[in-house]
């Protein structure tokens, strides 16, 4: 099958096409095959590409296939859902640690990454879904904020931060979106109460007190600013980091915590019937083909692009 290797650590030119053998799911008894038409790039992906993740990754060297999200048909019945079913999740890649990810034409993957695609969600909108909802409704959860608290997310015009604001705002929060100018008008449709255009930090959290004076409840920090936002929280609230690297030190009882995205079936399943009936927005900002992967991490490495880069396979 058709595959795009990372080759050895550096920039997107060590991504490249290489033929691997189908996967075999006599090697993995319980996995099914999923036939992939659909994988997401995330940030994760570039990090692990760089090599700065080396460190956590136990020993595992290049080459290896990347890639956390998919979408695709399943070859295998699965507990649930039969052969043929359009399916979507993602590989918990790091947790897995055995280097085999979605840039490629087939996987095995555990039932419980997997569910079941409506009708009127394609592939590629499919495949943007997976690891992002799922954090970020992971993340809300970590806060564990009682409805009707105020709600700091960061990040709101990326893709993990945008869909925290749709769900805080469903879970009948109070969301200040803090992302760029040109998205305001869009992040309040999608649920912002206010909308604060990034900028230096001490004009964020000056912009932040200036929509909640007695400060908020709770921060996911998708945009990993983490220290200089700790002046926004009140005391005993709450700071989730979308990154253990980028935790500030707890203070007046502030809670903090990272969130680390996990597969969650029955959520995911949730997830995907919201997009599929409206209550969900996703973007995709590019589709590519699967040997377009180079060109995919420069642009997500460029910035300033809201959406998930798809590659179809
Ligand atoms: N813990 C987990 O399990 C998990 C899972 C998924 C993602 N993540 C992490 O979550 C983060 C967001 O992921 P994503 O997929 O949403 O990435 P993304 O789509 O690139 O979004 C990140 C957003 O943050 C913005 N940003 C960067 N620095 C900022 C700052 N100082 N102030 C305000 N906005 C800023 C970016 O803008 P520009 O593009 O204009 O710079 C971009 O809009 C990444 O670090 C990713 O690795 C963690």
């Amino acid at each position: 099958m058709r595959v795009v290797e990372v080759t050895a650590y550096g920039g997107p030119e060590v991504l490249r096409t290489a033929t691997r053998p189908e996967p075999d799911p006599a090697d993995a008894p319980g996995r099914v095959r999923v036939r992939l038409r659909a994988a997401g790039v995330n940030q994760a992906d570039l990090k692990i590409r760089s090599g700065r993740l080396a460190p956590v990754l136990g020993g595992l060297n290049p080459p290896f296939v990347l890639g956390y999200d998919f979408a695709g048909t399943l070859v295998d019945p699965a507990p649930g859902l039969p052969a043929g079913t359009r399916v979507a999740g993602f590989v918990p890649w790091v947790a897995e640690g055995t280097g085999t990810g979605t840039y490629a034409e087939t996987i095995l993957a555990e039932p419980e990454w997997l569910a079941p695609v409506p009708d009127e969600v394609d592939f590629t909108a499919a495949a943007s879904l997976p690891l992002s909802a799922l954090t970020a409704a992971q993340a809300l959860d970590l806060l564990a904020l009682p409805e009707g608290s105020t709600v700091l997310v960061t990040g709101a015009s990326g893709v993990v931060g945008r869909f925290a604001v749709q769900l805080a705002a469903r879970a009948g929060h109070r969301v200040i979106a803090l992302g760029d100018a040109g998205d305001a008008h869009e992040l309040r449709v999608l649920g912002a109460d206010a909308v604060v255009a990034r900028g230096a930090p001490a004009e964020e959290v000056a912009g932040v007190l200036g929509f909640a004076p007695a400060r908020v409840d709770g921060v996911f920090d998708a945009a990993l600013i983490a220290g200089p936002l700790m002046a926004v929280v009140k005391d005993g609230g709450a700071f989730v980091s979308a990154s253990g690297e980028r935790v500030p030190g707890p203070e007046r009882g502030v809670r903090v915590d990272a969130v680390v995205g996990r597969p969650d079936r029955a959520r995911l399943e949730e997830l995907l019937q919201l997009l599929g009936a409206g209550g969900l927005a996703t973007r995709v900002a590019d589709v590519l083909p699967l040997e377009g992967a180079a060109e995919a991490h420069r642009r997500v490495e460029a910035g300033h692009r809201p959406g998930r880069i798809v590659l179809m396979i």
